[in-house]
């Protein structure tokens, strides 16, 4: 696993190596120098020698003030080949802490990023200075593909996207860099954090306009229970190999070919017996007597998607039966009825049509 540190240490040996050999040469061309002789522990002194430690643009606040803080010299000259000065006032994340006290009961939320509890916070920060802002050795997403690099090995094949989720500040819209109370380091929990973007319109680069699906689950009567947590159950938030997103397989648009394979997304909650049995008298209430009407309607070479008649997030309609679909460019009406023993369609497809169960059970 290749690491941001790993990188940074690489370079480092390289331009230290330089470094040290401009030094030697100093020292013997201008003795008087006091590059051998004992650091007083005057923190400017330090910067001329480790010049690399303030390069950056962003000075770490105590870099900019005093080595010293987390630098103390053990009494032995420096600089000395091969003799260590200095000690850290403690090892790696008690270090931090020492200062950033209030991020140390971040330990105690319920999920701690791995490299957090593991105190390895110089995995991803700098500890003197920096080019990127929070003090990252990358931004994100590249400073999470540091360590998840397989995470997005199929992207590239991937039939959709989610762009948002790589563009502006990529994984941390999302996650949190350190812990959550939430699970897989969650920002809020998955259906909020979803809604803190999708309560717009959204225009696509190819023009197609995606719902305010916020409004629209405010504007519905009867939500989906499915979304009740989580809108993960059906979509992937970083890319998928279907459309949309969706986490298993249903068509787009009105037809589909009715197998349940088709409708797997729905059948991984649902019985499946609510399309394949021809006759029932319990495992769905869309029938006419004991004639299965969702059979009647899907279970056929040129079927109807369930889309063609629910709507998958929310509705008015109880049932989850869509006020309109989308037919092309027509947004077709459905007209739905319930009554207490069945209810009535009346749509682009059909004239009014009613339903009876028959006596209710
Ligand atoms: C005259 C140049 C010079 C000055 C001044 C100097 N250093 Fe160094 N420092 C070096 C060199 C050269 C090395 C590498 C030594 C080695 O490879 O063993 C080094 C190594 C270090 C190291 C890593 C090894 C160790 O000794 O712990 C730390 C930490 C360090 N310096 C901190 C400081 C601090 C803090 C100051 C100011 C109080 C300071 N240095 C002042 C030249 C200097
Ligand atoms: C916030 C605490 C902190 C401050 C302030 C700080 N350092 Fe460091 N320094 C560290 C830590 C931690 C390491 C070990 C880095 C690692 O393991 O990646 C380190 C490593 C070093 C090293 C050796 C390796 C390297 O990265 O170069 C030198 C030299 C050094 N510091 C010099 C300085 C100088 C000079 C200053 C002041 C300009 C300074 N440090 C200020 C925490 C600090
Ligand atoms: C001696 C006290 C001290 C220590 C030790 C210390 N910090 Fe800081 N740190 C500060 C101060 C002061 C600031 C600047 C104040 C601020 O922006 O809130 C700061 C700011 C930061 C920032 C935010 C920078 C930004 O761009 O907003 C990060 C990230 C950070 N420190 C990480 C660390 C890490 C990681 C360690 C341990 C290796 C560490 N700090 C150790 C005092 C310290
Ligand atoms: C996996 C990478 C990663 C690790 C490990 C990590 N951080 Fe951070 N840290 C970040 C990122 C990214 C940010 C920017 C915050 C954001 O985008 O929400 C940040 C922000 C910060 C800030 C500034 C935040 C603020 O609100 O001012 C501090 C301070 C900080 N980290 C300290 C630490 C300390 C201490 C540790 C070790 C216990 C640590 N970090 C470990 C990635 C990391
Ligand atoms: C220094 C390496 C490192 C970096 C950098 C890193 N991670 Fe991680 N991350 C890990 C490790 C290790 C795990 C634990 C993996 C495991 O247990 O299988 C993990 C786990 C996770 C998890 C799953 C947590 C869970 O509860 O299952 C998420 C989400 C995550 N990281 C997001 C991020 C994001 C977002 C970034 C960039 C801001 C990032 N990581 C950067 C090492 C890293
Ligand atoms: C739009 C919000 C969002 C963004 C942006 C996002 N994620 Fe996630 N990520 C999630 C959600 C939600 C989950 C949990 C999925 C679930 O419930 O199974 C997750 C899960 C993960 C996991 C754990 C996977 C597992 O199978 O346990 C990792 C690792 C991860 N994300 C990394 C990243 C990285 C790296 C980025 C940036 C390229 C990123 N995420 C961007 C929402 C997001
Ligand atoms: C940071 C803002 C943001 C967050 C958070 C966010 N989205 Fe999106 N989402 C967008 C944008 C912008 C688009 C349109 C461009 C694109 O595909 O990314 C989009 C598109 C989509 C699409 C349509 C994809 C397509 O192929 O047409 C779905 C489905 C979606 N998001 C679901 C989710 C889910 C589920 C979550 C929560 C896990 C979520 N979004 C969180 C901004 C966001
Ligand atoms: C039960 C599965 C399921 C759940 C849960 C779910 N969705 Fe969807 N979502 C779908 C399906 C299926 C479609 C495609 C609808 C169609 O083809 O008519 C879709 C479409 C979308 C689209 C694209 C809409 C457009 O206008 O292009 C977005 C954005 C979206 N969902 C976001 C969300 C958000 C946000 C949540 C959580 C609040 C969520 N979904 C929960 C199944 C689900
Ligand atoms: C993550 C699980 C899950 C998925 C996936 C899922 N559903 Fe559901 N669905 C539920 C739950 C839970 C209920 C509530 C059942 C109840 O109250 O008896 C429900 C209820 C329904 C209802 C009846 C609503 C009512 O008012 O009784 C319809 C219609 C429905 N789902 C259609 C679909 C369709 C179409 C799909 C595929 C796009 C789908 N569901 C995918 C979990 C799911
Ligand atoms: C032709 C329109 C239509 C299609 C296509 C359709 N449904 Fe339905 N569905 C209905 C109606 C109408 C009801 C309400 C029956 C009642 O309660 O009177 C219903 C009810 C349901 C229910 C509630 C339980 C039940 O069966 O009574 C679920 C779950 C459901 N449908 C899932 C699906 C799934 C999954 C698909 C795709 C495989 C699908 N539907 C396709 C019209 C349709």
């Amino acid at each position: 696993m290749e690491t941001a540190k790993n990188k940074q240490t690489k370079n480092f040996g390289l331009t230290f190596n330089k470094f040290s050999l401009i030094l030697l040469i100093a020292c013997v061309l201008i003795p008087n120098m006091a590059v051998f002789g004992q650091s007083d522990g005057n923190d400017n002194a330090c910067v001329e020698c480790h010049k690399r430690t303030v390069q950056k643009d962003i000075l770490h606040g105590p870099t900019a003030t005093s080595c010293t803080s987390c630098h103390e010299s053990n009494g032995k000259k420096h600089p000395l080949a091969d003799v260590v000065g200095f000690t850290l006032f403690a090892e790696g994340a008690e270090l931090c802490y020492s200062c950033h006290t209030v991020f140390k009961e971040e330990q105690n939320l319920k999920f701690v990023h791995k490299p957090v509890k593991n105190g390895e916070c110089s995995e991803c920060h700098e500890v003197h200075s920096s080019n990127n802002k929070n003090l990252v050795f990358a931004k994100s997403p590249e400073l999470c593909f540091f360590c998840h690099s397989n995470f997005d090995k199929d992207r590239e094949k991937a039939k959709s996207i989610h762009t948002a989720s790589y563009a502006g500040d990529a994984c941390t819209q999302c996650h949190k860099p350190h812990a959550s109370a939430e699970k897989k380091l969650l920002a809020d929990n998955s259906k909020q954090l979803c809604l803190n973007c999708h309560n717009k319109k959204i225009e696509k680069k190819d023009g197609a306009i995606i719902a305010n699906i916020e409004k629209h689950l405010t504007e519905s009567s009867y939500m989906h229970k499915a979304l009740s947590s989580s809108c993960t159950s059906c979509h992937n938030p970083h890319y998928s190999s279907r459309n949309l997103l969706l986490t298993d397989n249903l068509p787009i648009g009105i037809y589909a070919k009715g197998v349940e394979e088709n409708f797997a997304l729905c059948f991984g909650c649902h019985d499946t017996d609510l399309l394949n049995l021809e006759k029932t008298d319990s495992y769905t209430q869309f029938r006419e007597a004991d004639q299965n009407l969702h059979f009647l309607h899907v279970n056929k070479e040129k079927g109807r998607n369930c889309t063609s008649c629910h709507d998958v997030h929310a509705a008015n309609n109880t049932k989850l039966i869509a006020k309109t679909v989308k037919f092309g460019r027509w947004d077709m009406p459905l007209n739905f009825i319930e009554n207490e023993n069945g209810g009535t369609c009346a749509t682009g497809c059909h004239k009014e049509r009613s339903y009876s169960r028959g006596a209710v059970k």
